[in-house]
């Protein structure tokens, strides 16, 4: 932190599928789940949601985290009916006896893991039904923009070339001078094999069946059924009214604008905070030298006792008092 401002916490990204829980849980209903399995669950704050939804109604809940942190271990001694499985999402449904009738998919969000991970639950599911999957991230900057977790767990040809920390906002296909930040991130939008949604349509072109609904807020939340599933109609009038909602879509723009004007901002303010901690330090410097009082003493005779500028007057305003 600067001596000089707070630096600004930019605003909360809301990156949890929590913020969807009013819109998810009727779905989740219509399709009747009793078995669930969330895959990346971060600090858990979706996970806590789901069990208070889940747990009275006896829905059976799994989360996979690969590197649980400190606030996911506090729920899971909260909630001792959590199992959580310390793997990669691909890693967990293998260890898989049967699969769950729910899978909500949100952990590296690019082709290649969410691409494995479907695979996967087509493999696991063969002649039977996919389960009602759903998704984070099916809107930017994850929808046609592959982001990693760890790269080196992606083959280097089944990656996009890469950018590392870097920035990006909407609109501009490659990185920006500002924007949302990423460790690593495609250093291009768009094209083949590259983001979350790309990876879910190119899925639903192989199998076949498969409806898609997007809700556009808060990066986009998906979902997606089997057609011929008896809970089909049920799923989609529960999700009917947001998919694709023009005014969410709006909303969300607008979010984002704000989200990244407020990182463009953050990263303003850190620059102008560090220059003025460099000036600080030259005057103090300046302030201790003898040189500094012989050319106040010339100043103020050249100027007939006004000096352009005083010790005292440095010194009071790196103290941070007001100018006279
Ligand atoms: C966006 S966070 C999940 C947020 C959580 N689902 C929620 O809505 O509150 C994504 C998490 O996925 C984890 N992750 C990364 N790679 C993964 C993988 N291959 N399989 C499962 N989880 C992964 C990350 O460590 C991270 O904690």
């Amino acid at each position: 932190m600067s001596s000089q401002t707070a630096e600004p916490n930019p605003i909360q990204w809301g990156y949890s599928l929590e913020n969807v829980a009013e819109i998810m849980q009727p779905c989740l209903e219509a399709r009747g789940t009793t078995s669930l399995l969330e895959i990346g669950s971060f600090a858990g704050e979706l996970t806590e949601s789901l069990l208070e939804w889940g747990t009275p109604k006896g829905v059976d809940i799994a989360t996979v985290e690969p590197l649980p942190p400190e606030d996911l271990r506090k729920v899971v001694s909260r909630h001792p009916e959590l199992t959580l499985i310390e793997d990669t999402g691909v890693g967990a449904l293998d260890s898989f006896d049967g699969l769950p009738d729910t899978v909500i998919i949100d952990g590296d969000h690019n082709y290649f893991t969410l691409t494995q991970e479907l695979d996967k639950i087509a493999e696991l599911a063969g002649e039977n039904q996919l389960p009602l999957l759903m998704f984070h991230d099916v809107c930017w900057p994850h929808e046609r923009r592959d982001t990693y977790y760890a790269p080196d767990r992606v083959p280097e040809s089944e990656r996009q070339p890469l950018a590392e920390k870097c920035t990006i906002e909407p609109g501009n296909p490659g990185v920006s001078d500002g924007g949302l930040p990423f460790d690593w991130a495609a250093a291009r939008e768009g094209g083949p094999k590259n983001g979350v949604l790309t990876a879910i349509e190119d899925f639903m072109e192989r199998r076949g069946g498969l409806r898609l609904a997007v809700v556009p807020v808060f990066f986009g939340f998906g979902v997606l059924w089997e057609t011929a599933a008896p809970y089909s109609d049920a799923v989609a009038a529960s999700i009917a009214p947001y998919d694709r909602n023009p005014v969410m879509q709006r909303a969300e723009a607008n979010r984002v604008a704000l989200l990244v004007r407020t990182h463009k901002d953050a990263k303003t303010i850190r620059e102008q905070n560090q220059r003025i901690a460099d000036y600080e330090e030259l005057l103090g410097r300046m302030l201790q030298s003898s040189a500094l009082g012989l050319a106040e003493r010339i100043s103020r005779a050249r100027q007939r006792g006004n000096p352009i500028f005083t010790r005292q007057e440095i010194g009071d305003r790196l103290e941070g008092k007001p100018r006279q």
